[in-house]
């Protein structure tokens, strides 16, 4: 309520899912923006898990200060299988129509928006999306937020293994974060000038892999590194194949979960701030079930409905470009 009495709408700000470098700096520019265009702000906690059980704070200006370079949610995260349930999901609803919330902004990936497609059915509540995740595989924007950090935090690693991979004249196999998708690997394999990337999306064959290492060893390669996706499976397997096959010494380093914290970069802040100001203006324009995106130069809005239910497809062609590279 304002002080002269007149009753503000309320929104909520939730983050869902696996955390993203960035998801603070979206937390802040939808609290501070709802707050300069009058709106009361309650942040649930923890997910999906905070709605089903109202767990839920006000939040204003001064909630936020000082997180736009801070990894991590302030609000706590979950993937909380339960919501798969309707009965779930109809409280979560419940909740929101009788604390009279009239939107509610979901910070998340894919499995936070099925949930928030789920939500969408049973309740007026104006849901809208916002992309943030590392493995940048929600269809409808280029890019999530955390993706750029999580690529330059994976390369910077990749290049300190690069210099011992040289002194040694090993092969490694890098592993990256990407359980089902191949974005992270294939933006990381190309920018760090891997041998090769391998993505859960393309199957690459083992005897191939050391053709194409023992060709690469042949054209004077002193070390050759793999950029391999988690969701591609069997790492440490294959790293014993290629020993076995080419004579060198193979190594297999897991980057892990280093790709999913840090400061965010001026990129995914930068977004986290235009995915902000989109997700409260649908909400004041009065549009629903939206998941907001960057497509080209532009901040977009696709249905919440079309986003859940398609898949995003990856760039072969720069699988193609990063095998030319590495000549
Ligand atoms: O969804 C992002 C992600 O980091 C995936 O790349 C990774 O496979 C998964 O989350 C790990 O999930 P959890 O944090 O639940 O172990």
């Amino acid at each position: 309520m304002t002080k002269r009495g007149y009753c503000l709408k309320k929104i909520g700000v939730v983050t869902s899912g696996g955390d993203a470098p960035g998801m603070n700096a979206a937390i802040r520019s939808i609290v501070r923006l709802a707050h300069s265009r009058h709106l009361e702000i309650v942040g649930f906690e923890r997910g999906w898990e905070g709605v089903m059980n109202n767990t839920f704070k006000p939040l204003g200006p001064r909630s936020v200060s000082g997180i736009i370079g801070q990894g991590g949610t302030m609000l706590f995260t979950s993937r909380c299988p339960g919501f798969k349930r309707r009965e779930a999901v109809l409280k979560a609803a419940e909740n929101l129509d009788r604390n009279k919330v009239v939107g509610l902004v979901v910070i998340g990936g894919n499995g936070s928006f099925k949930g928030a497609l789920a939500l969408s059915k049973e309740t007026d509540t104006a849901i809208i999306g916002v992309p943030a995740t590392i493995d940048n595989d929600v269809f409808g924007t280029d890019e999530t937020i955390g993706f750029d950090t999580a690529v330059n935090t994976a390369v910077s690693d990749i290049d300190k293994i690069r210099d011992t991979a040289m002194s040694h004249e090993r092969i490694f196999i890098v592993e990256v974060m990407g359980r089902t998708r191949g974005f992270l690997a294939l933006a990381v394999g190309l920018t760090v000038g891997s041998e090769i990337i391998l993505v859960p999306e393309v199957k690459v064959e083992t005897l191939e892999i050391i053709k194409i290492i023992e060709e690469s060893i042949q054209r004077g390669k002193k070390s050759n590194i793999i950029v391999a996706a988690e969701g591609v499976g069997e790492n440490r397997a294959l790293a014993k194949e290629i020993e076995k096959h080419t004579k060198s010494e193979v190594r297999l380093s897991v980057l892990g979960y280093s790709q999913r914290g840090g400061t965010p970069t001026a990129r995914s802040r930068f977004l986290a701030c235009l995915f902000g100001d989109k997700a409260v203006d649908l909400i004041l324009n009065g549009e629903k079930n939206k998941i907001v995106g960057l497509v080209g130069s532009k901040i977009t809005a696709v249905d919440l409905k079309e986003s859940a239910k398609s898949t995003k497809q990856l760039d072969l062609r720069l699988l193609q470009l990063a095998k030319e590279l590495a000549v």
